[in-house]
């Protein structure tokens, strides 16, 4: 937000009201109640402490403030601003780290202050001023542009390439465009002219947070967001474009996937909402980024990442400010034609933040003390995700397309999905990562329980994954019918377990204790990932699609020689299982060639023990 214009823009004409009560996060302003509208924001004069007008009344308005409202006096005067809360976009975002209301924090804020208290009042600008970029133009003086075209570019990251869009909703013609040359942010970079209107423009946008950026329309999602964890890229994919919760209790492993996902998914931009998590968390995450490099580019990941953080300690004003916040620096990055993934962990700290201001107001509560527009806050959230087709100028006729897919992790306290948020959030999502804390206390980690989670995306992108299939003719099935198969085996395994406590697993028929041998294998050497080992972390495309079939072709040729009377100890003996076992950790993403010797070897062992059974039934 671009409070120094504000301030200039407000100097010119000061709409002010008093302050005439406080209660916690709230005030009660006098005067300003028929100058102000609904969400627009509001400045305390002396600490220049921000607040969002949030309902009016004939003879009051009440605003939220936030920051901590401890030194406000009755009496002091209030600023309307006369917009609502909005970020402010252009080149700098990215690597940047900032707090609900897109303050620009200092990393080293957060790892020196462990309290994590902002100091009261910040004026500074979100993006640098200072910042000089290499503007390159890609239009001319009288060219007529519309809303979205690119105006030119800036190489941001190494990674993205910012484009300098038209701002939604201006069109013209160029009077004026600035020469290749360095120019700050606020720097004049066009101008357009419409009727005898003629504007300037430099490469700030503003965009109110509650405010979806429009696009031309919607697409289908057909292309998977690739995490690199095997039990999601198989059993529980999602889409570019697509919207996921993932609920767990306390210590499952949520904040683990989410950074799991902003280091390795195949997003180009990754917006981190840290909401309401501990302070040293965010500080941790930050300092993961900034070490791991991308193994494409050699460079930080930090380079593709905006982090918005609100830790527990923050006022809860601004953390409800922020997932929107992070949605919106999202679909700013989603209209320049990227793919964008906004990561928020956790979304049950932030709706404890509209629970708590909806207190102070004293609402009427719905389930559990949160206010009844609860879902609808929740569904204003995930909404905003999908595949667009963007404005501005077609690719010689060819639409552009951008995706946001949006990945809420949820706590539900003791963990029972049952409790409102998690319910609620259920109903807006299409993939949905159960988190188990009985698998996490074992050690299975990620803990997703294959079960209870669902998506509803596999058909979305089962024609991707059937293009970069791997030809293997001993086992000529797809990623698709893989999937069926691997979910048939686990589904078998837990109808098994009831009798299996019954009668025990050597009193079951072979053919189902072969099932629950392969099961095991699946769990072991498949779902379990380690986020911390450097080759297990993440899994690529053509090692996952190699790791299933290698399991699927033993459970395939080992049914085949039960029928034929060989014993079950003989197949779950062969060596080759062991190395099936340490695939994830040994095999390197690149390294096929381990793969296809691993299938030799599987075959070989399968070839010598129906070669040694036949010398032995020849005996
Ligand atoms: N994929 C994984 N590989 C290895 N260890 C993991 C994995 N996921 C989680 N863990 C272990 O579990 C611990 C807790 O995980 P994490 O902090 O992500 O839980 P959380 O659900 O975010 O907890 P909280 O409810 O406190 O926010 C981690 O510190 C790590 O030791
Ligand atoms: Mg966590």
């Amino acid at each position: 937000m671009n409070i120094y214009k504000i301030m200039n823009e407000s100097e010119e004409k000061i709409i002010s009201g008093y302050i005439s009560s406080i209660n916690g996060s709230l005030i009660k302003i006098k005067g300003l109640e028929d100058q102000v509208r609904l969400n627009d924001l509001v400045k305390e004069s002396n600490h220049k402490i921000l607040g969002e007008v949030i309902q009016i009344y004939s003879d009051h308005v009440i605003a939220k403030v936030f920051e901590n409202t401890f030194n406000l006096k009755l009496n002091e005067e209030i600023i309307s601003l006369q917009e609502p809360l909005s970020m402010e976009l252009g080149p700098g975002l990215l690597g940047q780290i900032f707090d609900g209301i897109q303050r620009p924090l200092e990393a080293t804020f957060l790892e020196s202050d462990s309290r994590g208290f902002l100091k009261r009042g910040v004026d500074i600008p979100s993006l640098s001023r200072k910042k000089k970029w290499i503007f390159k133009p890609l239009r001319k003086v009288n060219e007529r542009v519309n809303m979205g075209y690119v105006i030119g570019t800036i190489q941001e990251t190494q990674f993205i390439e910012h484009k300098i869009m038209v701002p939604i909703g201006v069109s013209g013609k160029i009077t004026y465009i600035a020469e290749e040359g360095e120019y700050s942010i606020i720097d004049e970079i066009y101008r357009l002219k419409r009727g005898n209107d003629e504007k300037t423009f430099n490469m700030i946008q503003k965009w109110p947070i509650t405010k979806n950026r429009p696009y031309k329309e919607r697409s289908y999602p057909q292309e998977p967001l690739i995490t690199g964890m095997r039990a999601i890229d198989l059993l529980f994919p999602i889409v570019k474009g697509g919207t996921v919760a993932v609920p767990g209790g306390f210590g499952t492993g949520k904040t683990v996937i989410q950074q799991s996902l902003a280091k390795w998914c195949n997003a180009d931009v990754i917006v981190f909402v840290g909401c309401g998590e501990r302070g040293n968390e965010i500080a941790d995450v930050l300092k993961q980024f900034s070490e791991i490099t991308d193994p494409k580019t050699g460079r930080s990941l930090l380079e593709r990442i905006v982090i918005i953080a609100n830790t527990s300690n923050m006022p809860v004003s601004a953390r409800e400010a922020s997932i929107f916040s992070g949605v919106t620096i999202g679909e700013y990055y989603r209209d320049m034609g990227y793919d964008v993934a906004v990561l928020a962990d956790s979304t049950s700290r932030w709706a404890e933040s509209l629970r708590e201001i909806s207190g102070l107001l004293e609402e009427m509560p719905a389930e559990e003390g949160y206010p009844a527009y609860l879902p609808s806050k929740i569904s204003s959230f995930y909404e905003r995700a999908g595949v667009v087709n963007i404005y501005g100028e077609d690719d010689a006729g060819k639409k552009n397309y951008g995706s946001l897919t949006i990945i809420g992790s949820v706590s539900p306290p003791s963990g029972d999905f049952s409790e409102p948020v998690t319910s609620t959030t259920k109903r807006f999502v299409q993939a949905f990562w159960a988190l188990d804390a009985n698998l996490a206390y074992s050690k299975h980690y990620p803990a997703i329980n294959w079960l209870k989670s669902y998506s509803k995306y596999p058909e979305f992108v089962s024609d991707w994954w059937y293009e970069r299939d791997i030809y293997w003719p001993e086992i000529d099935i797809d990623w698709y019918e893989c999937r069926n198969q691997i979910n048939n085996i686990l589904s078998q395994e837990n109808e098994l377990k009831n009798v299996v406590q019954l009668v025990g697993e050597e009193n079951l028929p072979k053919n189902q204790q072969f099932i629950l041998f392969i099961a095991r294998l699946v769990r072991n050497s498949f779902l379990i990932q380690n986020a911390f080992d450097l080759t297990d972390c993440f899994t690529g495309i053509k090692k996952l699609i190699g790791q299933v079939k290698l399991i699927l072709l033993l459970f395939n040729e080992g049914k085949q020689l039960l029928n034929r009377g060989y014993l079950i100890e003989d197949i779950k003996d062969l060596k080759i299982i062991n190395e099936i076992l340490r695939i994830g950790r040994s095999v390197s993403n690149d390294d096929f060639k381990a793969l296809e010797r691993i299938k030799k070897k599987l075959i070989n062992e399968i070839e010598s023990l129906k070669l040694l059974h036949g010398v032995f039934k020849k005996k």
